[in-house]
């Protein structure tokens, strides 16, 4: 008698292989069998027949680090089919944090209900809370800067690069999965190839990755693609470029010589990179960057919450001034930046060594729809309007991509032993339904998620269950 049992459903089990007809059976959060008509009985059966069974999906660019054990934080996630998340990105990290003051980019997260003194008492804090996801945590390393600099507008001192290198060492000894540089940012702007290098320097080389928010995914792309992969090649961790994107209506098209570049890279030395399927990106309001782009639209304001949502050149005609001016005037808050070309975002996408992540932001007041709807955006309209990509390649850089490169065992595959966190959907139906003007929607198609082997999304009902597991990375043991 097994837990539960798929049944009559078409598998797309994640390797990027053709689908096929199966059932597929779960015991104890397990994958237990899988094969044509299985002779068993379950305590639970799920009519799959016209759907695709697939592995749960992998959102691997996350801000849900403190976000992971709300479950309203998490529906968005869960409706998706989305049943593992990798947080920690762009730098941005919840804990070791202990300042008064918290400027952006580090106020993206909210930890106010969670003690983030150390990394290490942190996601024993968020573990004991309860996951409604499974996480994967990335120590970034902005947060590791602001926690130990009193003036992050300049390089390190020989000391405070000992005292961030001790305390990215306490978080990968309590299972971290690498670290995360976003010299983008203003907090991090000032540290160079060297200092990351020397900060990063108990990285194990078999165990860990680096993910990098380049310095400029605009006019000196490729020369910040070069800085994330010099340090990567110098800590001979792999590398995972974030949400890769050309920026700014100079750089469109650009892609072709990015993706030329990263595949020289990639022969050289373990390179890939995440990306969402939306043509505008979203992050702190930056009055710098607001010029860049074609429209700005509001996501959230703390002197000016009215505005969330609302175009940033008709806050700045309502009070008559530049679009850069208002924006200073609404900061500190988050905005939506439209200026990619969807043919860079296509071609990024279906680029095979491309995985999806969302960078989806919780806490927004006004969030960019990639929040809710990056994962079904892919499938309806890149996958089935579009025909860019096959339904098999897309859920490989959704499940099997990304657990083979951040290295997360039983995860991503649809196999005998495999953790048993499982989607099911309808690829006539499947659809993103969030947009800019109305965020907050669950998508269309997506009909069962299964993490960890219990039910946790049916007909659009979320269980309240947190069975979600905290994967960390063992100390001294390869994954
Ligand atoms: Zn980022
Ligand atoms: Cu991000």
């Amino acid at each position: 008698m097994y837990d539960l049992i798929i049944r009559g459903g078409t598998v797309v089990d994640g390797s990027g292989a053709p689908r096929f007809r199966a059932d597929v059976a779960i015991q104890d959060g397990r994958i237990a069998a899988i094969g044509p008509d299985l002779p068993v009985a379950a305590r639970r059966v799920i009519d799959a027949r016209d759907r695709i069974v697939a592995p749960g999906f992998i959102d691997c660019h996350t801000h849900d680090d403190t976000a992971v054990t709300s479950l309203s934080h998490m529906l968005p996630k869960l409706l998706q089919g989305v049943t593992t998340v990798i947080a920690g990105n762009c730098g941005i990290g919840a804990a070791p944090f202990t300042r008064a003051v918290v400027s952006p980019p580090l106020d993206l997260l909210d930890r106010r209900q969670i003690d983030t003194r150390s990394f290490a008492g942190f996601v024993d804090e968020v573990e004991r809370q309860g996951l409604q996801v499974n996480i994967a945590y990335l120590a970034g390393l902005t947060t590791i800067r602001a926690e130990v600099m009193d003036d992050t507008g300049r390089a390190a001192t020989a000391d405070e690069i000992a005292r961030m290198r001790a305390l990215l060492a306490d978080a990968l000894q309590a299972g971290a999965i690498g670290a995360s540089v976003g010299t983008y940012y203003p907090p991090a702007r000032a540290a160079d190839v060297d200092e990351v290098v020397a900060v990063c320097a108990d990285l194990d080389p078999a165990r860990h990755l680096i993910t990098a928010h380049l310095r400029d995914e605009g006019d000196k792309v490729l020369e910040s693609m070069e800085e994330a992969v010099t340090m990567a090649g110098r800590l001979e961790v792999p590398l995972v470029i974030s949400h890769h994107k050309l920026l700014g209506v100079a750089n469109h098209g650009r892609s072709a010589e990015t993706l030329a570049r990263l595949d020289e890279y990639a022969r050289l030395q373990p390179v890939c990179m995440d990306c969402y399927p939306y043509a505008a990106s979203s992050t702190m309001l930056d009055p710098g960057k607001a010029d860049a782009a074609t429209s700005v639209q509001v996501a959230w304001s703390t002197p000016y919450p009215e505005h969330a949502g609302h175009d940033l050149d008709e806050v700045a005609a309502q009070w008559r001034c530049t679009r850069a001016e208002a924006a200073v005037r609404l900061a500190p808050g988050g905005a939506i930046y439209f200026s990619m070309s969807m043919d860079d975002v296509r071609a990024i996408l279906s680029h095979p060594l491309t995985m999806v992540g969302s960078d989806g932001l919780p806490h927004d007041a006004c969030p960019h729809p990639r929040l809710w709807g990056s994962f079904p955006r892919v499938l309806g309209r890149l996958v089935r309007e579009e025909r860019w990509l096959s339904l098999e390649a897309a859920v490989h850089k959704m499940t099997g991509l990304p657990a083979r490169r951040f290295a997360l065992p039983g995860r991503g595959a649809l196999v005998v032993g495999a953790c048993a966190d499982l989607v099911v959907f309808d690829e006539h139906r499947v659809l993103d339904v969030a947009s800019y003007a109305s965020p907050r929607q669950a998508p269309c198609g997506i009909d069962w998620v299964v993490l960890n082997g219990q039910v946790k999304v049916e007909a659009e009902e979320v269980a309240v269950a947190a069975c979600g597991q905290l994967i960390r990375r063992a100390p001294g043991v390869a994954p």
